[in-house]
């Protein structure tokens, strides 16, 4: 199959297409480079610089190479400057996406994975959270992701456009030549290696009063190349179980505590940390059931454990100190 990756110059975009390689697939990348690094794209894929919104230049990618099916990964991603500055998620995230779309029909290119949030399902009414968890997001980078999912369904039923959705907890982790390098970076794992690393001096902690087992946020972590792996699962499945959403996450919370401790573990450094006031809108535990992945899409994650999640974050940051940027 030759499949269009969106974002692919990304963090997760640029494993997934590792592994979409990996498996035999034809690949082409297109990024706008706004957070993703060209060193990134594997060096057998094409990589096309261009936007998502620009229609002309995501009609010609169509016009060029014989795509099979779209990997849909760009997209804007800090939920914090969604708050502030909500235009560019939903231009982005939703103009962006309906542009893609439009050239997908356009060209008879009815297959689509789309990578989406657990932002989708907002203040959690309980733990571990299933797919049918009631959706309200909190912030608007749920909401643009929530609206593009319902975009898909509306075209699924119009258009016979075939979709799975992935909604991701926390990517983590990485591959053997890519890992994750984003500026800023508002991800824990990168940033409490980077103290491992003498780069930073500490590491933030928002909150140590929730009601969790020492007092910080839990959260669920996954390894992006299991991520990677189930996005090769939907796309071998699609037919079978287009219109679906599933959970990408371990059902393991670890505390931010937690966390710090495993890095401090792999790495034998001492990793300070400042505690820091509360984020608004961070709930306390964010943990997700991932059943149906495993008994539909016959997702079982490699490397569940956060040690080697962390050990791989490790090896890559020390091999890339600064980035691909270095
Ligand atoms: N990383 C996570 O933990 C996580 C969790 C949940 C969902 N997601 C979703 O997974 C996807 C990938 O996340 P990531 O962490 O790899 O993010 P990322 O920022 O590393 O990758 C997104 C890529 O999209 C590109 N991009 C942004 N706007 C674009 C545009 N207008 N046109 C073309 N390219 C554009 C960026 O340059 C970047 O390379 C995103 O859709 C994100 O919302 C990620």
């Amino acid at each position: 199959m030759n499949v269009l990756v969106t974002g692919g110059a990304g963090y997760v975009g640029s494993v997934v297409a590792e592994v979409l390689l990996e498996h035999g697939h034809g690949v082409v990348v297109v990024d706008n480079l706004q957070q993703g690094h060209r060193e990134a794209v594997p060096p057998q894929a094409e990589f096309i610089p261009a936007d998502i919104r620009d229609a002309r230049a995501i009609r010609e990618v169509f016009e060029r190479f014989p795509i099979d099916s779209v990997m849909h990964m760009a997209a804007e991603t800090v939920v914090e400057y969604s708050v502030i500055d909500p235009k560019r998620h939903f231009e982005v995230n939703v103009v962006g996406g309906l542009t893609l779309l439009d050239a997908m029909l356009k060209h008879n290119v009815g297959e689509l994975i789309f990578s989406s949030s657990a932002a989708v399902y907002g203040e959690p009414q309980s733990v571990p959270i299933g797919e049918d968890h009631p959706q309200v997001p909190i912030n608007a980078y749920g909401e643009s992701k929530l609206m593009f999912e319902r975009i898909l369904d509306w075209y699924a039923r119009a258009y016979g456009l075939k979709y799975v959705t992935l909604r991701y907890f926390n990517a983590a982790g990485a591959s053997q030549s890519r890992g994750e390098d984003h500026r800023p970076e508002t991800h824990l794992i990168p940033n409490v290696v980077k103290v491992a690393l003498g780069m930073s001096e500490t590491v933030s902690l928002f909150g140590s009063d929730y009601p969790t087992r020492d007092g910080t946020c839990v959260r669920d972590y996954v390894h992006v190349v299991d991520i990677a792996q189930a996005h090769v699962l939907a796309l071998s499945a699609i037919g079978r179980l287009s219109g679906k959403a599933y959970n990408l996450g371990s059902s393991q919370g670890h505390t931010v505590l937690e966390v710090v401790t495993a890095v401090g573990k792999v790495t034998g450094a001492h990793v300070p940390v400042a505690i820091c006031p509360r984020r608004p809108g961070d709930p306390a535990v964010l943990l997700a059931s991932s059943d149906r992945a495993k008994s539909e899409l016959g997702w079982e994650p490699e490397f569940p454990d956060i040690e080697a999640i962390v050990e791989s974050a490790w090896r890559w940051a020390k091999a890339h100190p600064r980035g691909y940027r270095a």
